[in-house]
């Protein structure tokens, strides 16, 4: 793949955010090509749910560059923001659904919000959506209905059902037994691999790094210690970037 800026969706540069007197975030970069489907690993609590919303603009850095398929997201005016997003699917770190609304109301949202498609194409996309995860039968449920798998599939249509260019994943696969996690990891491939989504995802499941990296950061003390395809970290001899690997046989 070629270094020409055209090709980076999302760069990251020099970024820091705390909170009060919490560093979290102390000079990150990253660059996302065209295409790509990174992945972000760390502790728990050291930020790459921070990082993630900083990328969307939902939280603000103090100082440094977030270009988003080249528009200066720091500082953008709420307008801007909301037509930036329009390209982004987000998959939160727990569920997101609205309780309230049936899983069609929960798909129909996103379409009703930023577009004006009429009640005939919002219903033959839900159901598209809804055929692309395997669950049709699930349109008139309510989410407490639904297992956690199912929601997480729910979660990954509403995500992508704008087609957007770039798909940020915060955890799809946290809480779901071996196999639905493996399930869901196959899924967020093939649904890139169909859409010709960009992506990152921040997982704790090294299954899912393997499914669908190509190449992995390691987010520590505030900055990327280290970043390689999968392989490569696996063969890794520095002890961080070991202790996530070492369940991999
Ligand atoms: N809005 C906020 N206000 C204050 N502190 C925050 C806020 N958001 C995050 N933090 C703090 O920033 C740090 C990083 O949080 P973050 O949610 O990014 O962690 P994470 O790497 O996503 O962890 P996990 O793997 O558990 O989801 C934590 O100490 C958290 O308490
Ligand atoms: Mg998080």
């Amino acid at each position: 793949m070629s270094d020409s800026q055209n090709d980076i969706l999302i760069d990251v540069q020099d970024v820091w955010k705390s909170f009060e007197d919490l560093e979290v975030l102390k000079g990150v970069s990253l660059k996302v090509h065209t295409g790509s489907s990174d992945v972000i690993l760390g502790r728990s609590g050291i930020g790459k749910s921070v990082l993630l919303k900083s990328i969307v603009g939902l939280l603000r850095p103090e100082q440094g560059s977030i270009k988003v398929m080249g528009q200066q997201v720091i500082g953008l005016k709420t307008r801007d923001l909301n037509e930036m997003r329009k390209s982004i699917g987000y998959v939160f770190q727990y569920a997101a659904l609205y309780d309230s609304l049936t899983v069609r109301e929960n798909l129909e949202f996103p379409l009703r919000k930023h577009s004006d498609a009429g009640e005939e194409e919002i219903t033959e996309r839900v159901f598209e959506q809804l055929r692309l995860v395997g669950l049709e039968s699930a349109v008139d449920k309510m989410p407490s209905e639904l297992s956690g798998g199912m929601k997480k599939r729910i979660g990954l249509a509403r995500a992508i059902i704008k087609r957007p260019r770039i798909v940020l994943y915060d955890e799809p696969t946290a809480g779901l037994d071996p196999i639905t996690a493996r399930e869901i990891s196959e899924l967020i491939l093939s649904l890139e691999e169909q859409f010709g989504i960009t992506s990152i995802t921040v997982t704790h499941d090294l299954e899912c790094a393997r499914i669908v990296a190509n190449q992995i950061y390691i987010l520590d003390d505030g900055v990327f210690q280290h970043s390689g395809t999968f392989d490569e970290l696996k063969r890794s001899t520095d002890p961080y970037t070991r202790a996530f690997f070492q369940v991999v046989v």
